[in-house]
């Protein structure tokens, strides 16, 4: 990751922001603006292409404006749709656009405050949300009492719920999620972070940060805190948002005379600065950094911080005729704690910063192994990323077997820490169906721990 400047700006800093330059749009649309314009001086005939939008299959509604983010509705029609317990989290309500016509949609999940209901502090959100073009899923946890992790793991199941088992789930790109929550809540919402760095955005209102570290966060991150909140106060989110890496898209914003309920009643400066933050990670559009970098509309905010340029993750590239190249091979994530995985040895929990539920502690002993189960939908060269960790400063080697047979030692050097997980990649060739991949150590020092492996065809 490159290392990024932070950004930082009060107030009195603005003016001095707003004479810089501002970038008009990404280096490909000022090139092709540029470009037309020459071809049409030429007097070449050309078909101008209606809108640029379509070089970007996740953006969705119009060019935005100062005046559009601060309306409490965006562009499309919303409905909502009630989901019962049972699921992994509380139940709750799932607010969606309806219109079917422009693809699938990103999707956020939210979760309340201890002890707080979706319905008595979140609902408010729900259709404002989603009328800017997420599918939106407001959730009640277990337990009202639930702990900021149970929170996180909460919005965790919701996702997977909404993409996977629902009934809107193909109005939704599993491929863009998102979470967010309030106060223990939040913490959840950095909790999922950590746990999941497949998200593509995470916002924590007035996070009460107890379980995980924001040193261990990848996945962009917004922090709100409020000027006279005495529970989670401005300086303790202040020293979350520094502990997230430098390389980490991040953001935050102390909201002016805000106590710790700003998020629980219509809040049009909260949801003009959270709108832009999912509009740019959650559908890489690029159209909403303005009002970002820098912060366009102050009024309200006390002071803002941001490791501005934002820049989303790329797109799938399109074709001239607007028709989407063929997808990269999918990745799939077999995680070491979930059969028919086998840990000949414990599932642990100890170390932070594992995805799933755990991680294989194998026994430290020759022989004994973390193995999985892999499936190719042809035979051939599959890349596998193993993500482990190895807290000692010796490297652990292991014998790589597949379907039983020893085809490579693999050195798993020192991480620094046990809770510091990296991932080696290696060439493994597969048969068609499952297969069996199973790391054996071959001394008494046994194996890093295992975390999960990312499988995908080369
Ligand atoms: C420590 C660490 C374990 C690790 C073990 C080892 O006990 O907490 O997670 O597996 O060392 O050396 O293998
Ligand atoms: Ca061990």
């Amino acid at each position: 990751m490159p290392h990024k400047e932070i950004d930082t700006q009060t107030p009195g800093d603005a003016r001095t922001d707003r004479l810089k330059p501002r970038r008009s749009g990404p280096m490909w649309r000022r090139i092709a603006v540029a470009a037309a314009a020459v071809i049409a001086a030429a007097g070449v005939a050309v078909v101008v292409r209606p809108a640029l939008a379509a070089d970007n299959p996740y953006q969705r509604g119009p060019d935005p404006t100062p005046a559009s983010i601060s309306a409490n509705r965006g562009t499309f029609a919303t409905a909502q749709t009630s989901v019962g317990s049972g699921n992994g989290f509380g139940g709750g309500v799932i607010y969606y656009p309806t219109d079917t016509s422009q693809g699938r949609f990103g999707a956020i999940a939210v979760v309340p405050g201890y002890t707080a209901t979706w319905a008595a502090e979140g609902a408010w959100m729900g259709h404002w949300l989603a009328s800017f073009g997420f599918v939106v899923i407001g959730i009640d946890t277990n337990s009202r009492n639930d702990w900021d992790n149970a929170r996180g793991t909460q919005l965790l199941a919701a996702l997977d719920y909404l993409t996977q088992r629902s009934s809107v789930r193909d109005r939704v790109d599993a491929s863009r999620t998102a979470v967010m929550g309030h106060s223990m809540g939040g913490g959840g919402a950095m909790y999922a972070a950590q746990q999941r760095p497949s998200l593509k955005a995470a916002i924590g209102l007035a996070p009460a940060i107890f379980s995980a570290n924001t040193a261990n966060v990848r996945v962009p991150t917004m922090l709100l805190s409020g000027q006279n909140d005495g529970t989670v106060t401005p300086s303790s989110v202040v020293s979350n948002y520094n502990k997230i890496p430098s390389g980490v898209e991040k953001a935050y914003l102390e909201l002016s005379g805000a106590g710790h309920g700003f998020p629980t009643s219509n809040n049009t400066t909260m949801m003009r600065n959270v709108i832009p933050w999912f509009k740019i990670f959650v559908d890489s559009d690029t159209r909403y950094t303005q009002f970002l970098c820098p912060l366009g509309n102050w009024s309200g905010i006390r002071s803002y911080q941001s490791s501005c340029p934002l820049v989303p993750s790329p797109v799938p590239t399109t074709s001239p005729t607007g028709s989407q190249s063929p997808t990269p091979p999918t990745e799939q994530r077999y995680e070491a704690e979930t059969a028919p995985a086998v840990c000949q040895g414990t599932i642990d929990t100890n170390h932070t910063g594992f995805t799933g539920s755990g991680f294989c502690n194998a026994a430290n002993a020759v022989g004994s192994y973390s193995e999985f189960t892999v499936n190719a939908a042809a035979a051939g060269t599959a890349s596998v990323g193993v993500r482990f960790a190895n807290g000692t400063t010796t490297a652990r080697a292991a014998n790589l077997i597949v379907n039983g047979a020893t085809v490579a030692t693999v050195s798993f050097e020192g991480t620094g820490a046990w809770t510091t997980w990296v991932t080696k990649n290696l060439s493994v060739s597969l048969n068609a169906g499952s297969n069996t991949v199973r790391l054996s150590p071959t001394s008494a020092n046994g194996l890093p721990n295992i975390d999960h492996l990312n499988v995908s065809a080369a």
